[in-house]
């Protein structure tokens, strides 16, 4: 049985036995107790003889997962998720923290709006930090308070669904930005390049007669953002990058010293654009299907112009989603962030072109990362790191297992799978190509801020 509590719950007191501890922020992973006193982490010692004990062998704790870019759609969006229930989405997935992203209706582009969302996030299932709109309407000419808004604890600012596609806006903007400590969140795309296109470029968008996204789409706007991060020593984090020439850029302007940070999504690692032709393999599998043969005779005619694939930026081609899994693996890409992009049926339920883009990604990023660490791409704690203490250190906050540390941590067994069902999803939206597939990873536990927010199976906890 599964249960879901809030941020606002009373802090638990519990101790998990036998458990493997894995913490990034030490870089240590061991088999051992963990001790949980009125939601800190407590020497075992110091719990009361009667406390809940939960063997947990088998199981891997370690700090909570943060997601970087999330989209629960409060407000004007309701039909498609809430604060709640996409927190609940987190809790399930094993984060603690969720940057909400400002293409809300209307968007978060002020104080108010702001104030709003972390007023109706206070007993939420995780933490919710907000990414204010850079521009004003989003709509790439003014920008928003931005000094204002950094007092209230924003994550950031981006015009997230596009670019700022004024290089002086970008620029005003990382400059203003880079004395408050704070990043210009790019959503790289250069709408030049981009408008009307449906699917990454390729063969496969040429067998499927589909308007195809090229590269340099991406590319030229994050050769631009590095210029302007150059020039103006502001810090620019790219959103979702999905070629590998974004990446090699990413690295050369890191290896300058250059203040640039940035994400992938789980989907651009592990899914490929030959799912849009109903291809199911992962990208680091042996190309099978359309993936080895584009113009032969495989298209799966049930699942080809899958709408649940449609996402923005595009499914990337198999070099490219290999290119994005090394530099996860090599630390060029600093996190994984999920893009978790919940709409409703009848934006999905439509012919590919006409899909709103996105998919929903907090309740499978885990289980995706996991199965990548099984296929020998990274090693597990680079994943963890990646989850959880990489983008927390990125909007400033804390997460360790050591004792005196707020127990903010998830707690999920590697080898055990789930099939993906609409109705195991605490999401209020279920798009996602991956329904119906056996993913590996479940997540028995979840405690942020010293809270538990979700549960499963391990009833005895309290
Ligand atoms: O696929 C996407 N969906 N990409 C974006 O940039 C926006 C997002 C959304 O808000 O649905």
């Amino acid at each position: 049985m599964s249960r879901f509590g809030s941020i606002a719950d009373t802090p638990a007191t519990f101790a998990l036995t036998g458990a493997r501890l894995i913490d990034p922020s030490s870089g240590t992973d061991v088999i051992g107790d963990l001790a949980v006193l009125n939601g800190r982490i407590a020497e075992s010692t110091e719990l009361p003889p009667d406390v809940s004990r939960v063997d947990a062998t088998g199981l891997i704790a370690t700090p909570g997962l943060c997601d970087l870019h999330a989209h629960l759609r409060e407000p004007g969006m309701e039909g498609a998720e809430t604060i709640a229930t996409g927190t609940r989405a987190a809790a399930h997935g094993g984060y603690t923290t969720v940057c909400a992203m400002p293409n809300t209706d209307p968007p978060l582009d002020e104080q108010a709006r702001v104030a709003w969302v972390l007023e109706r996030a206070r007993d939420a299932a995780c933490r919710v930090r907000v990414v204010a709109a850079a521009t004003r309407g989003r709509e790439g000419e003014r920008a928003t308070e931005i000094g204002e808004l950094a007092r209230m604890g924003i994550a950031g600012v981006s015009d997230d669904g596009q670019a700022v596609a004024s290089g002086r806006v970008a620029r005003g903007l990382l400059a203003y930005l880079g004395p408050l400590g704070l990043p210009l969140i790019e959503h790289a795309e250069d709408p030049g390049l981009a408008n009307g296109t449906v699917m990454r470029a390729g063969p496969i968008a040429t067998r499927l007669g589909l308007a195809g996204w090229p590269p340099s789409a991406e590319r030229t706007i994050v050769e631009r953002d590095i210029a302007l991060a150059e020039e103006t020593g502001g810090w620019i984090h790219f959103t979702h990058l999905s070629t590998a020439a974004a990446i090699e850029a990413v690295r050369r302007a890191k290896a300058r010293g250059v203040r640039v940070t940035c994400d992938v999504t789980p989907h651009h690692l592990a899914l490929t654009d030959a799912w849009v032709a109903g291809d199911r393999g992962f990208a680091w599998e042996e190309p099978a299907g359309v993936a080895a043969e584009p113009f032969g005779t495989t298209v799966a005619p049930r699942r080809a112009y899958d709408s649940a694939c449609r996402v923005n930026p595009p499914l990337a081609s198999r070099a490219d989603a290999l290119a994005l899994l090394a530099g996860l693996a090599d630390g060029t890409i600093d996190a994984m962030a999920t893009d978790h992009a919940p709409h409703p049926p009848e934006r999905k339920e439509v012919e590919f072109a006409a899909a709103a883009p996105g998919m929903i990604g907090l309740e499978t990023a885990l289980s995706l990362g996991l199965a990548a660490v099984a296929a020998g791409c990274l090693g597990m704690l680079r994943l963890l790191e990646a989850m959880a203490t990489t983008p927390a250190r990125l909007i400033g906050e804390e997460r360790s297992l050591r004792p005196g540390s707020t127990a903010d941590l998830v707690v999920f067994d590697a080898r055990a799978t789930w099939r993906v069902e609409a109705a195991g999803l605490a999401s209020a939206s279920v798009n996602t190509p991956l329904l119906g597939m056996e993913l590996p990873g479940v997540v028995r536990l979840t405690v942020a801020s010293g809270r538990i927010t979700y549960a499963d199976g391990l009833d005895t906890i309290n």
